[in-house]
């Protein structure tokens, strides 16, 4: 169950970041990020960032990433600025934009589409699935088509947050064939002494 103080801070951060208007920028580390007011706000939501440096030991090897859900496009861009070959879909063509805007400003190479048919959901969810994902639903329709584009030892990765029933995850994976482990767990504070614990979960076909 969601605890209603999260809930509460989650939903003024929400607002907050859609006062922002486009062209707006934050720094995040050394990368200048422009923001959308349509797009998710990694300003805002410090688990963009967490994703993007602790993807680094998950893909250590991997020469190509495919994210889906860009948002800010921020995860992809650290993972091209450790040299892999990036692609990326967002539902929304504000984020793809707004990606594309972020490769160019920090002089990194990616092709990015906006695409409404592919995989289906981000690799990223946001919060608590009750609310956003009842039942897992579109979890499991990354988890099922997501292996259709994956290449030859490829694997799914799936970043999780607060409230993730990690059972339900693992059984999904199951229920497709595919191991779940959890590859890296941590916590960022989101201000006002609330935490968020974040998962980066990788699925490998049995
Ligand atoms: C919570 S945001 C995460 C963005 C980014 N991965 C990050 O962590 O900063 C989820 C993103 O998934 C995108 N999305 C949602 N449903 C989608 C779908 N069916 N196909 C592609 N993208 C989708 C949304 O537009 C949004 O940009």
């Amino acid at each position: 169950m969601a605890n209603s103080t999260w809930e509460k801070k989650i939903s003024s951060m929400i607002n907050e970041s859609k006062d922002c208007v486009a062209d707006n920028t934050c720094q995040i580390e050394d990368m200048t990020i422009y923001l959308h007011p349509n797009v998710y706000s990694p300003k805002y939501f410090p688990e963009s960032k967490w994703f993007g440096k602790n993807l680094r030991s998950v893909v250590e090897g991997t020469k190509t990433f495919l994210e889906v859900g860009l948002g800010s496009g921020i995860i992809s861009l650290y993972m091209a600025r450790l040299g892999l070959e990036v692609t990326g879909v967002d539902i929304n063509p504000d984020a793809v934009e707004t990606t594309k805007k972020n490769f160019e400003i920090n002089h990194q190479k990616g092709h990015f589409e906006d695409q409404k048919s592919l995989i289906l959901y981000s690799g990223i969810i946001r919060g608590n699935e009750k609310t956003f994902d009842p039942g897992y639903k579109l979890v499991e329709r990354y988890i099922a088509e997501g292996g259709n584009h994956l290449t030859e030892n490829g694997s799914l990765l799936l970043g999780s947050c607060c409230y993730a029933n990690i059972d339900m995850l693992k059984e999904i994976g199951a229920k497709h064939h595919y191991d779940a482990q959890i590859k890296v767990t941590g916590k960022e504070t989101i201000g006002d002494n609330v935490e968020e614990t974040y998962y980066i979960i990788e699925y490998v076909k049995k």
